[in-house]
């Protein structure tokens, strides 16, 4: 397997320019050995670099030439492969496959192993030598540590991963029963769906859609985003995030759902073109209860990207450094899913978690936020950032500064329109015709109800017709008792969100003014919401 096209990655050329400065040991963290070997091979092809040749040692075949044609059977022993090579004449790159498990401490024989590779350092400066230790973690004894350059090697670029692509496409084409259509953007949606996995992860997935589907189409991006969550499964701190809701789901906030269309726009590769940034992300504070989560999970939806949600309780640990740590690996994730919306709910209750988990400390807090805003500044990915607060009283005020968001929106109670839309959209999804009611009316008894409670009111309103007999018809009366008799929150909040406006007076509004002169609460519902399909009734015979 060749690594893709000939072009020359940033790995391959961090590599030349170390191979060049006579670098001694070179340590790169991969689970993908054939990758690296591939990707190093290639960059030995630059006519600086021609007099050394490529070796790869394991403890299984001892060192080989790339095609595994032994060298010498001896120095299996990983005792004996190191005094080997300083004695070598040959320029070379040597690549050593799991030799993390000879030099860690816990191995008998580490001391003289660690002792040889010190040893040599000299020795192949002055001879164009160079040790490459392949190793799937990062785990070097200190007494070498001054003499290991590390080189990550990160997961496959969007060139490599065409490459992939190509390859697979060449190798189905001429099967008559393996249908490809890869034409107008749709190369590009796989390569972009196939981001964030391995070389051969993406193998895998390309050729699971062949063989499941018989064919290869953007349609089948699906089947590649299903494998991507496995991935993720796995870091622990992200958690992939499946949800039906659209914007048809959300009632209301206008010119929030205007400005996510509008910027939606600038992830297509004309945006590139133009030239526009990515967008970065969104902060939306408001009132609880009013469609900030909703709004985060609708926007992937319909900019047809993985949803992630970032876990912020989990990233405190009980090391040192470690919240920074993980705030890092997963922020790094993230960017290998790439495109994705990246949620970060309520992110004031996940700092103020840190502070009340026995640190006393809230610079850990602090340094945690200053990880995610500099990362928000460098990153180049398209990871789109939507992060809640439902109090911003304990934030640190650079978070809402703008230039790290794109914006911040504030998130008010709904308006008399609003209302009436939201509770139409809560009927709806009961299976509900929302003409049937009088919702302009109670819209108006539900003055300073959140969307939750709006929606809550509905669900009310289906118990208590049901309590009456199961064939009972949820009539206006029943919402009319459901509003009746519930406490809006925002009734015992009223300073807290008197002091939150106060706060957005900088920011944008959510929702549209209301126009609550003639037409009323007339609802007009610009798109149905999702309806969860009917339940069938499943008969064991
Ligand atoms: N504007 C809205 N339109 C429709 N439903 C809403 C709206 N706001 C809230 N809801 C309902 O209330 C639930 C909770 O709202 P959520 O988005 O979690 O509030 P928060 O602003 O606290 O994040 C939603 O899942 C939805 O069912
Ligand atoms: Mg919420």
């Amino acid at each position: 397997m060749t690594a893709g096209p000939a072009e020359v990655s940033p790995f391959q050329q961090t590599l030349r320019t170390y191979l060049k400065a006579g670098y001694p040991i070179l340590y790169v963290v991969t689970a993908e050995e054939q990758r690296a070997i591939d990707l190093i091979s290639g960059a030995l092809a630059d006519e600086k670099l021609s007099r050394r040749k490529p070796f790869v040692w394991s403890v299984s075949r001892g060192l080989c030439t790339l095609d595994l044609k032994s060298v010498d059977q001896k120095t299996a022993d990983p005792k004996r492969i190191l005094p080997y090579l300083q004695e070598l004449k040959q320029p070379g790159v040597f690549i050593l496959e799991d030799f993390h498990n000879f030099i860690d401490e816990r191995s008998p024989s580490a001391t003289l192993v660690v002792r040889q590779m010190r040893d040599l350092v000299g020795p192949f400066q002055a001879t164009q030598k160079t040790l490459v230790v392949l190793s799937p973690v990062l785990k070097i004894p200190p007494e070498i540590e001054k003499d290991v350059t590390v080189v990550d090697l990160g997961l496959p670029d969007e060139s490599e991963l065409a490459g992939v692509l190509d390859e697979t496409v060449e190798s189905v084409k001429d099967r008559p029963h393996v249908e490809i259509n890869l034409d107008g953007d749709g190369r590009e949606r796989v390569v972009k769906a196939l981001c964030g996995l391995t070389q051969m992860e993406a193998e895998n997935a390309l050729a699971k859609v062949v063989v499941t589907r018989s064919r290869l189409d953007a349609e089948d991006i699906d089947l590649l985003l299903a494998e991507k969550e496995q991935v993720i499964r796995k870091s622990g701190i992200l958690e992939f995030y499946a949800s039906p809701e659209r914007f048809g789901s959300i009632g209301g906030l206008e010119n929030l759902k205007e400005w996510l269309r509008r910027r939606g726009k600038a992830f297509s590769e004309a945006a590139r073109d133009f030239p526009l940034p990515y967008p970065k992300g969104l902060l939306l504070v408001g009132v609880p209860g009013c469609g900030k989560s909703l709004t985060a999970k609708a926007v992937a939806a319909e900019w047809r990207m993985p949803l992630l949600k970032f876990d912020l309780g989990k990233v405190f640990g009980p090391l040192v450094g470690q919240a920074e740590d993980n705030m890092r690996k997963a922020l790094k994730m993230g960017q290998a899913v790439a495109p994705c919306v990246l949620w970060i709910d309520e992110i004031e209750k996940g700092l103020a978690g840190s502070r009340g988990g026995g640190q006393g400390d809230s610079g850990v807090a602090a340094r945690v936020f200053g990880t995610l805003l500099t990362w928000m500044e460098e990153n180049k990915q398209p990871v789109f950032v939507v992060a809640t607060a439902n109090d911003i009283a304990g934030t640190p005020p650079e978070l809402l500064r703008k230039g790290r968001f794109d914006e911040v929106f504030f998130v008010d109670l709904p308006s008399l329109p609003e209302r009436a839309l939201i509770l139409a959209i809560h009927l709806t999804r009961q299976r509900r015709d929302h003409r049937d009611f009088d919702l302009a009316r109670h819209a108006a008894a539900a003055e300073g109800f959140s969307g939750a409670e709006l929606e809550q009111v509905v669900v009310e309103a289906m118990f208590s017709a049901f309590a009456e007999g199961e064939k009972t018809r949820v009539e206006d009366r029943h919402l009319e008792k459901a509003i009746a008799e519930s406490v809006p929150l925002s009734q015992s909040m009223g300073p807290r969100i008197a002091q939150l406006r106060e706060l957005a007076k900088g920011w944008r509004i959510a929702s549209k003014a209301a126009e609550e002169g003639a037409r009323g609460a007339e609802v007009v519902m610009p798109e149905p919401p999702p309806v969860p399909p009917k339940r069938k009734r499943i008969f064991e015979v």
